[in-house]
């Protein structure tokens, strides 16, 4: 039967550090503040001037990616990019990634699923493997938040916890009877809190798209009700990390590591305790590059092998929640011959 693994990792962050302290040249914000409710302290975003949009970099964590699965870009049977902030409105960023890797008629599509997006990128490159549809998939999930933030105080609530980057995973279906590869997905949405975080415009029901008014009122800046998220984070992080155990047949204790989308190192604070496994057992990169939304999941997958922390033969547990609402857990076991650095 085939299972879906992964043969190569890249990340990559574009390399404007802001600091928590650069924030407060634009808004009332402090360090302390940012520090103890979210436990970042710096973000990377891409230059100011612009020029550089998700899809660039996205190249170069699919570069890295490819190099350690050994793959060259003609292998690839399809391209999955999650992004919440594609370069443009249309087409995705998938068609845009595909070009600039080289390619001339692979597919490419994209998920707009946010923090979730890599969680769906993965059930859906599994279900493509396994019916058969494709063998090596890249999936990929890149953000540039920076250009689409409120520098003003007005935003200061959701500016202080994006920032940009990508990570990429080159997704590979192998013929085995062992129990390897991607046990489980789970993956779960709920509309009706689809206002609890968005981006409102450019809108197709409105008609301009954007108005000079809705600009004025900086409706195309993301959204949050940020308290009600986080409650629903910490409920459903943990129920949905049960079910995917339960699914793959593997308990709490056989997990190696737990990378949860990195959205507020509290949350993943609470998660790890309700969830009740050690604390080292839980990953956080979050003080280092904010929440990069569909990038957390690769850029974290990616530091961890290459810490060393998880290696062949590992099992690791993944699990987020984001704008959607949409939640998701994974689990994974890298076979024992393959993935070391
Ligand atoms: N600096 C200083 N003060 C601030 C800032 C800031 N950056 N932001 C808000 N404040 C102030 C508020 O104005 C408020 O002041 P008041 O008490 O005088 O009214 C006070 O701090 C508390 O504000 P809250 O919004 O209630 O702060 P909270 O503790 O809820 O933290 C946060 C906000 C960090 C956003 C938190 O709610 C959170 O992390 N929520 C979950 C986020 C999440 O998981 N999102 C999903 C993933 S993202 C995606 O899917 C795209």
């Amino acid at each position: 039967m085939k299972k879906t693994i992964i043969k190569g990792t890249g990340r990559y962050l574009p390399p404007r550090k802001v600091t928590n302290e650069d924030l407060t040249q634009w808004m009332d914000t402090s360090d302390e503040w940012i520090e103890q409710r979210t436990g970042i302290k710096q973000r990377y975003w891409v230059p100011e001037e612009g020029g550089v949009g998700t899809s660039d970099l996205a190249l170069e964590a699919s570069k890295i990616a490819l190099d350690r699965a050994g793959w060259t870009p003609e292998d690839i049977d399809l391209i999955i990019f999650a992004t919440l902030s594609p370069d443009i409105f249309f087409p995705g960023s998938g068609c845009l990634l595909q070009h600039k890797l080289g390619l001339e008629t692979t597919p490419a599509l994209d998920i707009r699923q946010q923090c979730t997006g890599f969680f769906y990128g993965m059930a859906t490159a599994d279900a493509y493997i396994k019916s058969g549809m494709a063998n090596r998939v890249l999936l990929v999930g890149a953000e540039v938040h920076s250009t689409g933030l409120d520098l003003s105080t007005r935003g200061r609530d959701v500016t202080v916890i994006f920032g940009d980057g990508a990570g990429a995973a080159c997704l590979e279906g192998v013929d085995t009877e062992k129990s390897i590869g991607i046990l489980s997905s789970c993956l779960h949405a709920a509309g009706k809190y689809a206002e609890a975080l968005m981006t409102e415009a450019p809108a197709s029901r409105v008609n301009p798209r954007l108005t000079v008014e809705m600009f004025e009122q900086g409706r195309h800046f993301a959204k949050m009700d940020g308290k009600n998220v986080f409650k629903l984070a910490v409920k459903r992080l943990p129920e949905v990390s049960h079910e995917a155990l339960d699914k793959a047949g593997v308990s709490l204790e056989e997990i190696d590591l737990v990378i949860p989308h990195q959205a507020n190192m509290r949350i993943n604070q609470f998660f790890q305790k309700t969830l009740g496994i050690a604390e080292e057992k839980m990953y956080h990169n979050i003080q280092w590059y904010g929440n990069t939304t569909a990038a957390t999941i690769p850029i974290a997958l990616d530091e961890a092998l290459e810490k060393k922390i998880i290696g062949p033969g590992s099992t690791v547990l993944f699990a987020g929640l984001g704008a959607g609402l949409t939640w998701a857990a994974t689990v994974y076991k890298f076979p024992e011959n393959s993935i070391s650095r």
